[in-house]
């Protein structure tokens, strides 16, 4: 097996493997790192000249490419002659939940997985360090390293799993100074050495302590248990948000109260219109999956409860908008403020604006989207997704615009639904002299002083609060 790396390969060039490639790229400039994609469109947007059209938005990313693409950093299509030249391969594709067959709207869909490994042990000629960087169910190293030997060729692989926590949004600042980095390997010499020479790697910019090593399956079940946790952390504010509407108790109070018990600790306590991103959902469907398959109701169960309260959020908020607007909303406009599935991203993977527009739509509403980085051909396609409608109707009821104060114009209500920081600072004075009378701000993500607007003349609604 190789002890020193030269050249990384990297199967996938999406929001984990571009920005975590580009940032290994720029820390180790003595390794070549070529990041592969059967998309050949994607790859064209990692090289294009300008940076501008970087396939995916992330505060920094721009910046790091700029420095090693061309030196050391590669994007490539042509994935066997990058598979091959390494001694390291990555892979970072995607694990969507399965949409058919057994597991189908839980299990995550590992076929582009099984591809890669499939490809790996076909044109491999070397021994190769096969990581595996996409979230995978507990013991998926294990079906890798089988198909990998499958050819039954002359060669070694070792597989590791070295999850990402990145989020989106913070992806260069994540990785340039995680909290820790996790490689899970076989404690064997051979997986020994296989975790040594990803350590070297991380080393180059991380301090020692933070790389933690532990077994494969502590560190694949690590990945699904973190996000499980974080996830579980959104879902129980946002239960007690509906509490606090009835209450006359203050979610954002409750939330600095509770977040200086340094055993609760302060993050991840906002109420929100619900969580979104590609992995909370997935990672939770997918543990609750693994939990049934081993007979574990209880803790099924209790993960499930997550994503349940989840989804009520959403429909809740929807809920409260129609309730407002004097339980109609039928041929009304309303402005829908951010897509995205949080800020400084152009991700809208399960966002939550997603499903109270839907919801919104078959009520009859008129939208009129505006988010400062999505695209209108994204929000369209989210839409057409779902199959609630055909796409000619989503075409009429929904207008996506590039100017805010565009989109607000002479509407019912405005329903924040991101939290872009761009939000905050509107000058909601002209905006509430544009809209239809009574005006309504909906503020899924409590980021405008609600003094401050109804001073104004708004009519508003937070979550948790009265
Ligand atoms: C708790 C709260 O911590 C305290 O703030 C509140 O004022 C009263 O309730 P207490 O019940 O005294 O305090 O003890 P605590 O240390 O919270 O433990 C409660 C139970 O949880 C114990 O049985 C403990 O063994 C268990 N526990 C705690 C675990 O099983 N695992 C843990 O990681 C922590
Ligand atoms: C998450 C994990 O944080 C990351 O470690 C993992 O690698 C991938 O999944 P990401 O989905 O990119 O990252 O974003 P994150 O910041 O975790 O937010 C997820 C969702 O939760 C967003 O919709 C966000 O708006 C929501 N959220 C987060 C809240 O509603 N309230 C909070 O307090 C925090
Ligand atoms: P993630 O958020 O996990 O990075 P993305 O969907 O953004 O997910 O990126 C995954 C990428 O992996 C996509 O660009 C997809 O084209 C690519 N991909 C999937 N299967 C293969 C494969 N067999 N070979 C090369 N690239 C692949």
């Amino acid at each position: 097996l190789p002890n020193k790396i030269k050249n990384i390969c990297c199967i996938g060039a999406g929001y984990v493997g571009g920005p975590t490639m580009a940032v290994i790229a720029q820390k180790c400039p003595e390794i070549k790192v070529t990041v592969v994609d059967i998309n050949v469109q994607r790859i064209a947007d990692w090289n294009d000249e300008s940076l501008d059209n970087l396939p995916i938005y992330e505060p920094g990313l721009k910046e790091v490419v700029l420095e090693a693409r061309g030196r050391n950093l590669f994007f490539s299509t042509n994935v066997d002659n990058a598979i091959n030249e390494a001694e390291m391969v990555f892979i970072s594709v995607n694990t969507p939940t399965k949409k058919y067959g057994v597991g189908k709207g839980m299990a995550a869909d590992l076929k582009y997985v099984e591809l890669c490994a499939r490809n790996i042990a076909k044109v491999s000629t070397s021994d190769k360090i096969v990581v595996e960087k996409s979230t995978l169910p507990v013991r998926t190293a294990e079906s890798i390293k089988t198909i990998l030997d499958a050819e039954g060729k002359d060669i070694q692989f070792k597989v590791l799993s070295n999850p990402e926590f990145l989020a989106e949004g913070t992806a260069i600042d994540d990785l340039h100074n995680g909290d820790r980095v996790l490689i899970g390997g076989d404690q064997d010499e051979d997986g020994l050495n296989a975790i040594q020479c990803l350590i070297d790697i991380y080393s180059h910019w991380l301090p020692r302590e933070r790389i933690i090593t532990t077994n494969v399956w502590s560190s694949e079940l690590s990945k699904l248990t973190a996000n499980a946790f974080l996830a579980q952390r959104v879902s129980s504010i946002n239960a007690i948000s509906a509490l606090c509407e009835q209450t006359g108790a203050n979610v954002d109070e409750i939330a600095n109260a509770i977040g200086a018990d340094s055993r609760i600790g302060s993050k991840f306590l906002k109420a929100s219109v619900g969580f979104g991103g590609s992995c909370f959902q997935k990672d939770i469907l997918n543990l609750v999956y693994i939990a049934r398959s081993y007979g574990l109701e209880e803790v099924a169960d209790y993960w499930e409860q997550v994503i349940k309260l989840n989804d009520y959020q959403k429909r809740r908020f929807a809920e409260k908008i129609v309730q407002n607007l004097f339980n109609t909303v039928n041929g009304k406009k309303i402005a829908i403020l951010g897509w995205a599935f949080k800020k400084d991203t152009n991700d809208t993977r399960e966002s939550a604006a997603i499903y109270v527009a839907d919801y919104l739509l078959n009520e009859q509403a008129e939208l009129v989207v505006y988010d400062p980085k999505v695209k209108a051909e994204q929000i369209y396609a989210d839409l057409d997704y779902l199959n609630t409608r055909s796409e000619e109707q989503n075409k009429h009821l929904v207008t996506v615009v590039r100017d805010a104060y565009e989109a607000m114009g002479d509407t019912h209500a405005v329903a924040i639904l991101t939290e872009w920081d761009e939000f905050k600072s509107y000058d909601w004075e002209k905006v509430y002299n544009g809209m239809k009378k009574p005006a309504f701000v909906f503020d899924g993500r409590n980021i405008i002083d609600k003094q401050q607007i109804e001073d104004i003349g708004f009519k508003s609604y937070n979550l948790g609060r009265e």
